[in-house]
Parts: C-alpha cells; sequence; structure tokens
C-alpha cells in the first residue's frame, strides 16, 4: 500500500467513530466504482472466514469473494475455519497481522476470546470489519464496524409470529446454533423478547448445530419424548429446521398443520419448503452485503468514519403465496 494511502488509513482509525453510512445496494455482483489499489498496489483483504458450514454462510462468502476482486483494486486472502475451529482462525488472524495486510475481514466462529487478536491488529493499525457474527464481550473499540442484519430483531419478529399464530398457547421446541456463537444468543433473546409472558411453553431447547441431520434427530428425540405433544418449532436456521420437517413427517404428523416451523435464513430450500407448507414462516438473514462490506472499507482506508453496527435489511415470508411472489428472483 502507498505511504500515502497508510498514512489516510491512520488518520481514518483516529477519526473512527458513529457516523452512519448509507447501505450499498446488497447484490452479488462485484463493486462498481470501488477506490481500491492501483494496478500492482491492490489493497490486500485478509478474510478470515468461517468455511463450509450450510447454504447461507456459502452465499456469504461468494459473495464476499465475488465483490473484492482484483478488478475491484483488492487483492483478497480467504482463510476459512478448519473444521469451524476457532484456533484455525486466530493463527490466520495473526499470519494477516504479521504480514501487514491493509485490513482484515472476521466471521468468528466463536464469540468470545477475540480481544488479543483485535489488540494487535490496532496495534499495527489494521482496521478489522466483523462480518454477520459479533463478539462478546462487544468492545467497538476494537473494530471499524460489524456488518450483518439484526438478529434480535428478526428473531423478535419470529418470536412475534408465533404469539399471533398460537393466541391460545401451545408447546414448542427450539432449535439452536452451536454453544458459544453470538448470532444463538442474540436469536434467543430475540424471541424470549417477543414470547416470554404468552401461552407459549417452550418444552425443550437444544442444539442442533446449524445442521439438517441433527435438526431432524433432535426433533425426533423430543417429539417422541413429548409424545409428539409438540405445535411449534423455532429453528434458528434453515437447515435446522428442513431437518425438523422431515422428523415431523415420520412422526405420522403434518407440518405446517400438526407442527408449525419457523426458520431463520432465507437460503433457496427453505423458501422453496415455504411454497409448499413444510415450513410455515421464514425470515430472511441476508447475507449478500459484500458491497456493503467493500464501501466500509474503502471509506475506512481513505479517513472516513462509519457507524460501529451497520444493519443489513432482511424481510420476513409468513405464507406459500409470500414464498413463491419471490422464488424466481431468490440469490441464494
Ligand atoms: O451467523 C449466521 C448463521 O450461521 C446462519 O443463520 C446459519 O445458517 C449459519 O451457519
Amino acid at each position: 500500500m502507498s505511504v500515502q494511502r497508510r498514512f489516510v488509513k491512520f488518520l481514518g482509525l483516529a477519526a473512527v467513530g458513529a457516523l452512519s453510512i448509507g447501505l450499498a445496494a446488497c447484490s452479488s455482483s462485484g463493486g462498481d466504482g470501488a477506490s481500491g489499489g492501483e494496478g500492482d498496489d491492490l489493497t490486500t483483504v485478509g478474510f478470515v472466514a468461517v468455511g463450509p458450514e450450510g447454504a447461507w454462510r456459502e452465499a456469504n462468502e461468494k459473495n464476499i469473494q465475488e465483490t473484492f476482486t482484483e478488478d475491484a483494486g483488492f487483492e483478497l486472502k480467504y482463510a476459512p475455519a478448519t473444521n469451524l475451529d476457532q484456533k484455525s482462525q486466530i493463527d490466520a488472524f495473526t499470519s494477516f497481522v504479521d504480514e501487514g495486510v491493509d485490513v482484515i475481514l472476521l466471521s468468528a466462529t466463536e464469540a468470545s476470546g477475540w480481544e488479543d487478536s483485535l489488540k494487535r491488529a490496532q496495534e499495527a493499525e489494521i482496521p478489522v470489519v466483523l462480518l454477520d457474527r459479533g463478539i462478546e464481550p462487544d468492545d467497538t473499540s476494537l473494530y471499524v464496524t460489524r456488518i450483518a442484519p439484526d438478529n434480535v430483531e428478526v428473531a423478535k419478529e419470529v418470536g412475534a409470529w408465533a404469539v399471533e399464530q398460537f393466541p391460545d398457547g401451545g408447546n414448542y421446541i427450539t432449535l439452536e446454533g452451536p454453544a458459544g456463537v453470538g448470532v444463538v444468543n442474540e436469536r434467543n433473546e430475540g424471541w424470549d423478547a417477543s414470547v416470554d409472558g404468552s401461552k407459549l411453553v417452550e418444552v425443550a431447547a437444544q442444539t442442533a448445530n446449524w445442521s439438517a441431520e441433527e435438526g431432524k434427530s433432535v426433533t425426533e428425540t423430543l417429539l417422541k419424548a413429548n409424545g409428539n405433544d409438540i405445535q411449534l418449532i423455532f429453528a434458528q436456521n434453515d437447515e435446522m429446521g428442513l431437518g425438523a420437517a422431515q422428523a415431523v413427517e415420520e412422526a405420522g404428523l403434518k407440518p405446517g398443520t400438526d407442527v408449525k416451523i419457523a426458520t431463520i435464513d432465507g437460503t433457496l430450500a427453505a423458501m422453496e419448503a415455504l411454497a409448499a407448507g413444510q415450513l410455515s414462516y421464514v425470515h430472511e438473514y441476508n447475507p449478500l452485503f459484500g458491497e456493503t462490506a467493500l464501501d466500509v472499507v474503502n471509506k475506512t482506508l481513505e479517513g472516513e468514519s462509519v457507524d460501529s453496527y451497520i444493519i443489513v435489511p432482511s424481510e420476513a415470508f409468513d405464507s406459500p403465496e409470500a414464498a413463491e411472489a419471490v422464488l424466481a428472483d431468490r440469490q441464494y
């Protein structure tokens, strides 16, 4: 990176504060008009990523890689975790700091344990942008911004839909993502904010690790343990909800009629299942924020300040008709 850019970057870091920026249009195409490097002076971006985890993650990481291209002025160094292991992420993060990349993008497999790494990046004057996943404790002085849909708000909306569907109450189970992942805590917080005080009764909450296979096996077990007396399933992502639908059917129950299933993500398989009546509610958690991330990186390296949390708009779908209306245009 040119000396001039480094100096501007240092000034930019000093000026980082809370000033909103408009969300760039979220799309899967590469950024246009980006002010990354020129020629061989590309802006180097270390992407500490999650790696293979499911359809949402695949769409998100593909979108980032399709946005931070050489044509846009970037050299993106993609570092997926090894089997979702945080140590492999911390090792990659450390390597990027030692290498002196211009900026680091971090999607954390675990919310805690990042303070030392983030402080090292700060000492090296390397800005860090959180993608999707937050950190706990949330020290906003340690990173430029977090770009994600608002998990608490999304889950609140799922909970509000559930309460509306069951005015006289009902038994439900929650299929959670892995323990220790920030978005799981945020989704529980939002759901509880809507459901606490309603007539809905949680009979079990258990992780199914974002997976369809585990979503099915956990649901099978919980249906048996509760004599099939479950009317609602809140699955914190699509894959677990799709697995739960299989278990509901294999228990001789009808998804959407005997058991309503609500999920978060909005991937194509879930939208197709909503259209078919297998799922009853899908809240999008839009993964296509690559252009917003590129805008944030350019603004940060040019010394402009950005808001400490940039919320990616995401919409809810609550009927087969709503799903059918958008299926043809889904980008993930
Ligand atoms: O952090 C976002 C979550 O991670 C998605 O909801 C889930 O599908 C992914 O694995």
